[in-house]
This record gives structure tokens, C-alpha cells and sequence, in this order.
């Protein structure tokens, strides 16, 4: 396609620059490309050749220029024309309380104003200048006044753009925050590890440090991203909020803006905005500290005006700190369903953001070794997904030398069988299928919610029953004894009974669910339900090849491995004998087609891509399933979009299925 004539060169390298940009819109502003990432570096490299061959074509927002240009020897000192202030805090529902009366008796006004909610991204602050829709200048927050100019770094940021889609001001001074996303912090950490280097503490010490690196080519290596959140000039522009500011105006002119921000009616809305982001914010992609409350009318914020260091009309709510310090007392090596050993920590027990924590994840073997971690070290813990509190790291400088490095084990804990790795996981196994440890967690799944729901048959008690030697394997609890059952400790005539009858009403589960329960790695309920479809019985599931497998759809390499071996495997084909001979059998489903979803209840949370609302529960209805606004006992299935709400966590919380809009699609039988 080249040509010899720079007039031909220059369209085609203007057409290039012009779809670059509109991909890269999609990307990173509306979060869907149109285009798969090797076609992107495609155009690229065209416009790349072109630009080789004409040098001169070469213009400052060339998407080129992203490679990162020559090392500085310093960076440049540039006052702000706007000071970059920074943010009062809050951390209590009185705080956001007192922060409305003060506005109220400022404004000398009864009636509330409207608020908007953002997620306190954690990165740093960036102000970037657009002149004729060009990016001219990016600085740093400095110390407010004066910030460093990183023009060249921040140009590498493949999120910003490097001009404007018209129609824009003159002259655009817009600011946001440079962050690194949880995953890319994770890769780029893993790599430095790799090759010897320092490891960054967290995202934000890494988000900083990739900007503030002289040679901008190292900048460009680095997964940083960017949401705005405020501009300080805009010439002869008028918009009369924030919220309008960021999506009816940023957001258009090709800035990505955070898509969890809410507009609120008042200080409640803004208190649920609160809650909701707190309960997400470990399911989030990149790490948030925060929620940033801004009056949204631009006319009440100039009536507000500005403290010495801080608007009146903004505050910052921080979350409760989920970190602590504490001592590692010991690691023990836990062994779970699937045989994967997780290693745990025992800890002096301590007070993490209201929750006493005397155990911790090192979630597997390689990342105990990454933390070099040794007994009797402080180190620092934090609660991850609210829940589960995992160790962060040692504090090294808190070391005597008495502390002792952790011993991994080469055999099984449990069963003594020696472990396995595979090449491409991080986690060490037992491949013991009859090892006790993954026995009993098979029992707890196969009662759980997860599996057949059996009612008065939770944890504690598949634990007794296994430690009473009473119980083995799946198909010993049906066959319990109503007498031996009511002589152990904590049991009696009635919750025997009960628990018996539970189980009896449990024989004939439907076939999805009985193949949820077995715990077969890879198999959910949503996999299941697809195995259901196609196979209808056990028998004929028993029997289908790898191959065969591999025709569904939605069905990969991994599952498909997964189940031939598991039918492969003599024990569990026992044990499925077993269960037949128990009485247990599953029913196959009444109506393929109308009644895909029967018996199945489903909550909406969050925006869909693909379907609205209201479309998406007249598909449940049609396939027989229910519809649910609220988390209970009957639901099922929750169906999360993006920017999901507060019942999310919820239903996590419940144990109920969580599927995206993908998985709802695959199960009625689309996509
Ligand atoms: S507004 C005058 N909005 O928090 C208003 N700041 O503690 C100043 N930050 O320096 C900032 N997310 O780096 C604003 N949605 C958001 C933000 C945000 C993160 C950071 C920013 C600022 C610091 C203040």
C-alpha cells in the first residue's frame, strides 16, 4: 500500500491515526473494542512503516509517539495555572453528616444540594493540558503550585488521549489519576522478580514510580492506566455539573472516566454509594481507597469556594483500614477439594478493620516463597474480598535472627501420597483422590449450597460424622443410621430425623445438580447445566469421549480433561455405583427447550451488555426459571453486570451461584 507520493503517504497516514484513535476509544473509554489486539498492532505497524519512510509526517500526537521519546536529565519545574488542591477526609457517617451541615449553613440554604459519588481511584494526580484539542503538556501534582512535567511519560499511557474528538475548547485543562490496575501491578511485580529486581510494595508506589522514570521508554513498558475525574479550564464551556462534567463531556471527548461513579439525590444516596463500593471494592480490578463526595452543581461549588488547602464542596470518605500488624506463629499446609495445598498462616490473633484474625492465606506454595517469610516474623496482614485475610508481607526490619524459614512438605500432609506441580500451575497437589483431607471437603461440597443443599447437614457436622468414623465417602450418607445419628453429642430424636428426611428428599436431585455436587474440578452448576442439556443421564455423560465433550459449546480443553478423567478413574466410578445403589437418582430434565431454567430463581445486579433488563427476565420467565429482586433462600443464580450493587456480596455471602451475563446467555441456550 505505500507510495512514492507524500500526498498519498499523508491521507493514508491521516486515515491510519484516525482509526487508531477510534479503537483505542473503544478500548479504554468505552471499555469495547471493536477490533482483536493483533489487527490493532497491524495498523500500528503500518503507520509506523509509513512513518519511517516520511519522517516528516511525523506530527506530536502521532499514536507513535507512544513508544516514549529520549531519556530527560531532569524533569522540568511548572507552575499549575489552577492550584491542584488536595481533599478534606471523613471516616464516619458523621463526618459526611457534618460535611452537608457546613455546606448547608454555608450556603444559607434548607434544601440539600445533589452529590456525586466516586471511587477514590489510588494512584496519583495528573493534570494534562489540550490546546486545539491537542496534548501539549502532562504535570505532576507537585506540591500543588508547582508540579514536574512528565509530558513524555504520560504521552506512553495508552488510555490518554493524545487529541481530543471534537468539538473541544481551545484550551482544556483537565485532571484524573494515573493508577495500575491490580493485574498489572501483579505481572509487572512477577517480571522484576524474574529478573532479579526490587519489588514495588503496591499499585500506587508502582504507578508512581513507572511515571517518574526519566527515560520514557521504561514508562512505556508499564500497564498504566487513567480516569479523569475534574477539569480546571475550559475555555468558553458551560456545563452545569460535575456528573454531566465527566460523562457528557469528558467521557465524549475521548477521556475514560470511571463508570462506578453514582449521582445522588442526597447524603443517604451517597451513604448506599458508600456501602456498595466498599463491599466491591476487592472484586474491583484496581485498588480504590475511598469514596470522593462533590457537590454537582458548578454553580453551588463557586458559591462554596476553597479552603487553604481543600475545596468546601468536595471530601474525601476513606474506607476503614484493613491492615494490621502481628505475628506469624506458624504455617500449616491445608489440603483442599481438588488436592491443591494451600498454605495457611497461624497468627497471634488481631483486630483487622473489626474482625479478629488468627489465620491468613498465602493462597500457594510459590508466593510463600516470593514473601520469604519466616516463623516468627511481624508481618503485616489485610483482610482481601472482606473475608479472607491474606498476608502481605514481612516486616523485615522488625527481624531478631531468631526467625525460622518455613519448611515446605514433600508429602502429603494428610495422606502421606508425594505431591505433584505441574509446569503451567503455581499450586502443589495431592493427586490422591481418596486422600482423607480432599474426602471431606468432597462431603462439605456435596451438602453445601453448592451442591445438593442437604438442610442440618453443614460443615460441623460432615466433620463429626467423618471423625466418628460414621461417614467416608459421599454415598455413606445415605445410608445413615436414625439411631446411631441421635446418640452422638449434639444430636437428638428430632434433628436426626430432620437431617434423615433432608436427605431422603435429596434422591432425586436433577442431573445438573447431582454433577455440581460430585465436586469434579472445573464443574459448576453453569457447566453442569450445559452436560445436562446435551447428556440428560449419567449413563450417557459416563460414556462421551473427549471429543464429544469438546462440541459443546462453552466446553473447553480443561473441563473436558477434567470430566474423562474423572470417569476414567475406577474410585469414582465406584463411587458413583455406590450412589445408585443408595437409591440416589437423578432425574433428567423435564423440558429441554421451555424448561431450561425451571426450579431456578434469578437476581439482576448491575448494567448488561447484551440484554436490558427487562429482557433479560422475560428470558428467565420464558425458560420457566423466577425472577427475584432480593437475596432469598429460593435464589439461585445471580447474574452480575458490570457495576453490580450492594446484593452482590450479599449472595456471595449466601453461597448463591454467581454467572455473568455470558454464562445466563449460555445457559437458556444463546451465544
Ligand atoms: S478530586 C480539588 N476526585 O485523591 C479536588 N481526587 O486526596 C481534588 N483522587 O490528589 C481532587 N480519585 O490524587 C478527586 N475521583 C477523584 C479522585 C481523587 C482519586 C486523589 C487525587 C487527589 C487525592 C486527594
Amino acid at each position: 500500500m505505500s507510495s512514492n507520493y507524500p500526498a498519498d503517504a499523508e491521507m493514508l497516514l491521516n486515515e491510519l491515526k484516525k482509526q487508531l484513535g477510534e479503537h483505542a476509544y473503544n478500548y479504554h473509554v468505552l471499555d469495547n473494542p471493536t477490533i482483536s489486539d493483533s489487527e490493532y498492532d497491524q495498523l500500528f505497524h503500518n503507520l509506523l512503516q509509513i512513518e519511517k519512510e516520511y519522517p516528516e509526517l511525523v506530527t506530536p500526537d502521532s499514536p507513535s509517539r507512544r513508544i516514549g521519546g529520549m531519556p530527560l536529565d531532569k524533569f522540568n519545574q511548572v507552575a499549575h495555572r489552577i492550584p491542584m488542591l488536595s481533599l478534606e477526609n471523613a471516616f464516619s457517617d458523621e463526618d459526611l453528616i457534618d460535611f452537608e451541615s457546613r455546606l448547608m449553613r454555608y450556603l444559607n440554604s434548607s434544601s440539600t444540594p445533589h452529590y456525586v459519588a466516586e471511587p477514590k481511584l489510588d494512584g496519583l494526580a495528573i493534570e494534562l493540558i489540550y490546546r486545539e484539542g491537542t496534548l501539549i503538556r502532562a504535570l505532576t501534582r507537585g506540591d500543588g503550585r508547582t508540579g514536574e512535567d512528565v509530558s513524555a511519560q504520560v504521552r506512553t499511557i495508552s488510555a490518554i488521549p493524545l487529541r481530543l474528538r471534537a468539538p473541544y475548547p481551545r484550551l482544556l485543562e483537565v485532571r484524573g489519576e494515573v493508577f495500575m490496575d491490580k493485574e498489572g501491578f501483579r505481572r509487572l511485580n512477577q517480571l522484576r522478580e524474574k529478573n532479579g529486581e526490587q519489588l514495588f510494595a503496591n499499585p500506587r508506589n508502582a504507578a508512581a514510580g513507572s511515571l517518574r522514570q526519566l527515560d520514557p521508554r521504561i514508562t512505556a513498558g508499564r500497564p498504566l492506566r487513567f480516569f479523569a475525574f475534574g477539569i480546571s479550564t475550559a475555555e468558553g464551556l458551560e456545563i452545569e455539573g460535575q456528573y454531566a462534567m465527566l460523562f457528557d463531556f469528558l467521557k465524549e471527548r475521548g477521556l475514560p472516566v470511571n463508570d462506578m461513579t453514582r449521582l445522588c439525590k442526597n447524603i443517604e444516596d451517597v451513604v448506599a454509594a458508600y456501602d456498595d463500593l466498599l463491599a466491591v471494592r476487592h472484586n474491583l480490578p484496581y485498588e480504590i481507597d475511598g469514596v470522593v463526595v462533590k457537590v454537582d452543581s458548578f454553580s453551588l461549588q463557586e458559591r462554596l469556594g476553597f479552603k487553604a488547602r481543600a475545596p468546601r464542596w468536595a471530601i474525601a470518605c476513606k474506607f476503614p483500614a484493613t491492615q494490621a500488624t502481628t505475628k506469624l506463629l506458624d504455617v500449616v499446609f491445608q489440603v483442599g477439594r481438588t488436592g491443591a495445598l494451600t498454605p495457611v498462616a497461624i497468627l497471634e490473633p488481631v483486630n483487622v478493620g473489626g474482625a479478629l484474625v488468627g489465620r491468613a492465606t498465602l493462597h500457594n506454595q510459590e508466593e510463600l516463597e516470593r514473601k520469604d517469610l519466616r516463623l516468627g516474623d511481624t508481618v503485616l496482614i489485610q483482610r482481601a474480598g472482606d473475608v479472607i485475610p491474606e498476608v502481605v508481607k514481612p516486616i523485615t526490619e522488625k527481624r531478631t535472627g531468631t526467625e525460622k524459614p518455613v519448611t515446605a512438605p514433600s508429602i502429603c500432609p494428610v495422606c502421606s501420597h508425594s505431591l505433584v506441580k505441574h509446569e503451567n500451575e503455581v499450586v502443589t497437589r495431592c493427586p490422591n483422590t481418596m486422600c482423607a483431607a480432599q474426602k471431606l471437603r468432597a462431603l462439605i461440597h456435596f451438602s453445601s449450597k453448592a451442591g445438593l443443599d442437604i438442610e442440618g447437614l453443614g460443615k460441623k457436622y460432615i466433620e463429626q460424622l467423618v471423625n466418628e468414623k460414621i461417614i467416608e465417602d459421599i454415598p455413606d450418607i445415605f445410608l445413615l443410621d436414625q439411631d446411631k445419628l441421635a446418640a452422638l453429642p449434639g444430636w437428638g430424636e428430632k434433628s436426626a430425623a430432620k437431617v434423615l428426611e433432608a436427605i431422603s428428599a435429596k434422591k432425586t436431585p436433577p442431573f445438573s445438580k447431582l454433577l455440581a455436587a460430585l465436586g469434579i474440578r472445573f464443574i459448576g452448576e453453569t457447566t453442569a447445566t450445559l452436560l445436562e442439556q446435551r447428556f440428560r443421564t449419567l449413563g450417557a455423560l459416563t460414556e462421551a469421549s473427549t471429543e464429544e465433550l469438546l462440541q459443546i459449546e462453552g466446553i473447553g480443553l480443561r473441563t473436558a480433561q477434567s470430566l474423562s478423567a474423572y470417569f476414567a478413574d475406577s474410585r469414582t466410578r465406584d463411587i458413583l455405583k455406590r450412589l445408585e445403589a443408595v437409591g440416589v437418582s437423578p432425574t433428567a430434565p423435564q423440558r429441554p427447550v421451555a424448561g431450561l431454567l425451571s426450579g431456578k430463581s434469578f437476581l439482576f445486579t448491575g448494567s448488561l451488555e447484551m440484554l436490558s433488563r427487562s429482557e433479560a427476565k422475560k428470558r428467565v420467565k420464558e425458560n420457566g426459571g423466577e425472577v427475584s429482586t432480593s437475596v432469598s433462600k429460593k435464589l439461585t443464580h445471580v447474574v452480575a453486570g458490570s457495576s453490580p450493587g450492594s446484593k452482590l456480596q450479599q449472595a456471595e455471602q449466601a453461597g448463591k451461584a454467581i454467572i455473568s451475563e455470558e454464562d445466563f446467555l449460555k445457559l437458556i441456550g444463546k451465544n
